[in-house]
């Protein structure tokens, strides 16, 4: 294999580090006692074919604790799914699976209900870990989930619900699931759906749950030729946005223009109309290859039901990635969002040989940005070269949408190690509030949560 994609930001450490006491500059706000903690592709070796694709390598979490003012604890963690536990020397923990997939979830880690769950899209399902993130097993919800879950969920801040997506390739429709605030599964509802999409994160309201049914779709041909992750461009399937009613289930379906979504920032009803803020690429898993396709903007996308009417405007043409907000307004109107600019995270859109200097204007690169969709103005936060800097995660802490704090690894190519970077929302591009510094590099992944005691 002369190629992976696991190099300069997302290279896999080794090693499972625990370390005490953190060393830190500035204050950590008393107010942030629990964990940060994020997931994403680790290898255990280059040489597995988990290594050939970004979506595959076997999933470690990284967990900061912080308490009282002080970071206790950092730890990282490879998620133990039966192969990595066989791989580490030890047991499996259970032979529960969906479909036999048994995957390391790599994708997201989040606190549902008391439980830190590694989560993981297209059939598998999730992994519970320990609050010092060892590896507890594969979590069904006690009997309750009919198969696997998702990535991405939406938490509805006034019901306490929590919903979800799942797909597989083996079905002819994607499933809504529905957990209540004990985290027991309590409604699941079939949407059927041709030529098995991929979904990789939905939207939520008060009144819908917003479906993308886009032409990246199962592949067959792409299997047989031993693509590691068959999923392709496909033309020929139709584009749709759905609005599943939460009140009546019934699904309406509106036509939208060609395009590949895989993140969501926020959305919410407008009277009948619904709007719906998401990052969106021209095309993707061209060929099903990650690399083609085109740059992923900030769009609005402005969607009537009874119309079947569907507008877009773009809120932001630089390439940016890593949608996050103020998740307290999840599905309501809201005026906050932050996104990431690293550029390994959306290296796929360049060419191998395409040097930093040599980058379009609007690739950013390891920056944040800050958005008021109310004045349509950004804040870009920009860090140094191989700070590789990941997802910002938004902490609420006062009343205001932006009081509180946006928290994000970053790395400090000096030290050769990362740094928790904490911000103030308010003052962006302000000084850190604090920043802890942990012994290790932390690679770029892919998404993560503040999960408080
Ligand atoms: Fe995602």
């Amino acid at each position: 294999m002369t190629s992976h994609p696991y190099r300069d930001g997302f290279a896999p450490v080794t090693e499972e580090i625990t370390a005490y006491d953190l060393e830190v500059t500035g204050r950590i706000p008393a107010e942030l006692n629990g964990r940060y903690l994020r997931n994403g592709p680790n290898p255990l070796s280059l040489d597995d074919p988990s290594a050939s694709h970004l979506f595959l390598g076997e999933g470690m979490i990284h967990g900061v604790r912080l308490r009282d003012g002080r970071a206790e604890w950092y730890r990282n963690r490879w998620v133990r799914n039966a192969a990595v536990a066989r791989r580490l020397g030890e047991e499996p923990r259970s032979t529960l699976t969906h479909e036999g997939m048994d995957f390391a979830p790599n994708t997201h880690v989040l606190g549902i209900a008391g439980r830190t769950l590694a989560t993981v899209e297209a059939g598998a399902l999730p992994y519970e870990m320990s609050y010092e993130l060892d590896t507890i097993g594969p979590c069904d919800f006690d009997g309750g989930l009919p198969g696997g879950f998702a990535a991405h969920t939406h938490l509805d801040p006034a019901t306490g619900e929590l919903h979800a997506m799942a797909y597989f390739f083996g079905w002819d429709h994607h499933q809504h699931i529905v957990l209540d605030d004990k985290g027991t599964v309590v409604r699941t509802r079939d949407i059927p759906i041709a030529d098995a999409p991929m979904l990789h994160d939905f939207a939520l309201t008060e009144k819908y749950v917003v479906i993308y049914d886009l032409p990246v779709t199962f592949s067959m041909a792409h299997a047989e030729q031993g693509a590691s992750l068959p999923y392709a461009w496909n033309p020929g399937h139709a584009s749709r946005v759905g609005l599943l009613s939460r009140a009546t289930g019934e699904v309406s379906w509106v036509e939208v223009p060609p395009c590949w979504v895989f993140h969501t920032l926020n959305a919410y009803d407008d009277g009948d109309q619904v709007v719906v803020d998401l990052v969106r690429y021209p095309q993707r898993f061209v060929d099903a290859r990650l690399d083609l396709g085109g740059t992923p903007t900030l769009d609005r996308w402005r969607v009537d039901p009874v119309a079947g009417t569907f507008t877009e405007t773009r809120l932001d043409d630089r390439a940016q990635e890593f949608p996050r907000m103020d998740e307290r307004l999840t599905g309501r109107p809201y005026r906050y969002g932050y996104t990431a600019a690293a550029r390994d995270l959306i290296d796929v859109v360049y060419p191998d040989d395409t040097e930093l200097e040599d980058l379009p204007d609007e690739a950013f690169d390891n920056t944040l940005i800050k958005h008021d969709l109310a004045a349509g103005t950004q804040q870009a936060r920009q860090f140094g070269r191989g700070a590789y800097v990941g997802e910002p995660v938004f902490v609420p802490s006062g009343e205001a949408e932006d009081d509180g704090y946006v928290l994000t690894f970053v790395n400090n190519p000096d030290r050769g190690a990362a740094d928790l970077v904490i911000l103030p929302a308010q003052d962006f591009t302000g000084d850190p509030v604090a920043t802890v510094h942990l012994p290790v590099r932390v690679p770029l992944g892919f998404h993560g949560s503040w999960v408080a005691d």
